[in-house]
């Protein structure tokens, strides 16, 4: 048994495909909301541990960006590896994956390796259905190599449908087969894999 896993990245093709430059935001207005509406509905969210690090993210979903107050806040999950991380300011519970520390999560789960299929079994033995990892690079590939994922979304900022697909294919690999590559906001959504309500488990 595991979580329900949501991957969600975002793109901006006017950008190195390698760079992902901290603190700068790709997404637009639209996605935004749609990336908080998703925050309410999944039981966690998870970064890396250099997101963490970098961008000192809160993981939760807000008032200012869904128009309107959440409905619920997710559980936090940090994927710490190797790397120390930086406390978690106040909030839901954090449950640390890795080997390294962050000194004051509530529950760490200790993985000697980048091996998923332990640490998801165990999140979900915490009461973990549902996940929405979002980001970075590193860690959305280790659950793509992997293959432990059921549905990805990408938001790319481009202003047409196939440089969006080529951005996703050179920023992110080995990425599966797109089901759909829809405009959305200021760019498009690629889709990829089983929306939540199909596979839930
Ligand atoms: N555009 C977007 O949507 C978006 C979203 C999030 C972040 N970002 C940007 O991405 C950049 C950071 O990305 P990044 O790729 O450098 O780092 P990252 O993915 O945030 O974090 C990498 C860390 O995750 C650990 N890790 C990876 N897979 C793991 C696994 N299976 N189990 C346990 N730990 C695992 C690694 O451990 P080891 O130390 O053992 O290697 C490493 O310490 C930042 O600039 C951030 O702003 C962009």
């Amino acid at each position: 048994m595991r979580p329900f896993v949501h991957l969600n990245f975002a793109i901006d093709v006017a950008t190195e495909p390698s760079a992902f430059p901290a603190g700068v935001e790709v997404s637009c207005a639209a996605d935004w909301r749609r990336v908080h509406q998703l925050r309410e509905d999944y039981d966690a969210i998870a970064v890396g541990a250099r997101t963490w690090n970098l961008d000192r993210p809160r993981l939760t979903a807000r008032p200012e960006r869904l128009g309107r107050e959440p409905s619920r806040q997710p559980v936090r999950v940090i994927f710490s590896g190797s790397q120390v991380c930086m406390p978690a300011q106040p909030g839901t519970p954090v449950f640390a994956v890795g080997q390294a520390a962050l000194d004051n999560a509530d529950t760490v789960l200790t993985a000697p390796t980048h091996g998923l299929d332990h640490p998801l079994a165990a999140l979900a033995g915490h009461g973990i259905r549902s996940m929405l990892v979002e980001g970075g690079p590193t860690l959305l590939r280790s659950f793509l190599q992997q293959g432990l994922f059921d549905y990805l979304t990408l938001y790319i900022r481009a202003d047409d449908a196939c440089s969006a697909e080529r951005a996703a294919r050179a920023s992110l690999s080995p990425l599966p087969a797109f089901r759909a590559v829809r405009p959305f906001g200021a760019g498009f959504l690629v889709e990829a894999g089983m929306p939540p309500g199909t596979v839930m488990q």
